[in-house]
């Protein structure tokens, strides 16, 4: 067994470590980790390690952390009634050979994992798809799937707030990050809207890039927010960089209708420019939350309808200009991981790593 280890108080500072490989009891399956997707959002889920519990996902050895994925796994072996071995599923996993499971609520569309030690955490983060029942499921698109479902399904979720909330008509929306893939997806789903005007806000060598995606009106660079007009806006915040936010704040002041915090791509800027704002006050934006309250008004599967029918349409065109770079092993996912946190990826590149199969 291989885990790929943060130092939970120096992000910086990784390791690969061996152990035996973990015996499942009765009950239980081993799922062996095939592939994942690493973008800025998986940093973010070792930034707020501690105060939103990422950590507490994939347990480590104490001081070190397992940094969340989304990809696909494999039923390596199963002691589950309803878990097959052999069958593939997406879901929530740790950069590591193996994840053994306690699979819940099994039927064909996959299962929970109701492990002890993730209860307490969001339920949004337990399910586990298989790919035969699992209706964003395309084989030519997995790549796609591990880098963009779970940031398209928070995209479809702002998407959808700014609208219940009548902030997708009339007043411009200003994104954060713009160049970011759930900044990207947001503005994509908000640009088939009628009357949405969308400015994309992002570091001046990034412009052309997200000039170039054709879905916002404008792009502004960092340096230019006191360029904006002056009249009322939505702020859509994907980047949780405090001079970029007091700049837009101190700028719009109480124009502002709305400042939607929802990234932190900018995870070293985060506490700059601190202190009371002008305007409202930034509100947190949790997607588990939104899917709570859309699962309780449409049903679970009324909301993955509604995401998925959206989804496809995206996948298609991000397909269109999106580059994956495929990386093999735990050297490249150490690597990719420092490319990410340290901003040097091109953001029209994204990362998808293999694990190494010991039983091919
Ligand atoms: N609240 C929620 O429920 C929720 C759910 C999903 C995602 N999110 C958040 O949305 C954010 C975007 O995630 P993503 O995976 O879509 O990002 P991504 O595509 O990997 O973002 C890449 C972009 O982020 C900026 N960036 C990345 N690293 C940076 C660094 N070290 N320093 C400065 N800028 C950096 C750059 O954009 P610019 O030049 O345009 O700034 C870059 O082009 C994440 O913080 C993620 O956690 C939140």
């Amino acid at each position: 067994m291989t885990d790929f280890l943060v130092k939970r108080n120096d992000l910086r500072e990784c390791r690969i470590a061996e152990s035996p490989a973990p015996q499942i009891e009765a009950g239980q399956a081993l799922l062996r980790v095939d592939s994942f997707g690493l973008t800025a959002n998986n940093v973010t889920y070792a930034v707020m390690g501690e105060t939103m519990s990422y950590w507490d996902f994939f347990p480590a050895e104490d001081g070190w952390g397992r940094v969340p994925m989304w990809g696909f796994a494999e039923v390596e072996q199963s002691e589950a009634d309803g878990v097959e071995v052999g069958a593939r599923v997406f879901g929530y996993l740790p950069p590591s050979s193996y994840l053994p499971v306690v699979p819940a609520a099994a039927d064909e569309s996959g299962f929970v994992d109701a492990s002890p030690h993730r209860a307490a955490l969001p339920s949004a983060y337990h399910r586990y798809l298989p790919t035969g029942s699992d209706r964003f499921y395309r084989a030519d698109t997995e790549g796609i799937q591990m880098l963009l479902r779970p940031l398209f399904f928070t995209s479809f979720l702002i998407d959808d707030q700014l609208d219940d909330d009548g902030l997708a008509k009339g007043d411009p929306i200003l994104i954060a990050s713009a160049s970011s893939k759930t900044a990207i997806a947001a503005a994509f789903l908000l640009s088939r809207r009628e009357g949405v005007e969308l400015v994309g806000l992002t570091s001046p060598g990034n412009a052309s890039f997200v000039e170039g995606l054709g879905i916002y009106d404008r792009t502004v660079s960092y340096d230019a927010i006191e360029t904006l007009e002056r009249r009322p806006a939505t702020f859509v915040d994907m980047a949780g960089d405090g001079g970029v936010r007091r700049a837009v704040h101190s700028h719009l002041g109480d124009d502002l209708i709305h400042s939607m915090a929802v990234g932190i791509t900018h995870w070293e800027d985060l506490g700059a420019g601190g202190g009371e704002l002008p305007g409202p006050q930034p509100a947190f934006f949790f997607a588990p939350d939104r899917v709570s309250k859309r699962s309780e008004e449409w049903g679970r599967a009324g909301l993955e309808g509604r995401v998925a029918e959206a989804w496809h349409p995206f996948c298609e065109w991000t397909g269109g200009w999106l580059e994956t770079i495929r990386g093999e092993g735990f050297d490249a996912v150490r690597d990719a991981y420092l490319d990410v946190l340290e901003g040097r990826v091109d953001p029209k590149h994204a990362h998808v790593l293999t694990l190494p199969n010991p039983h091919p």
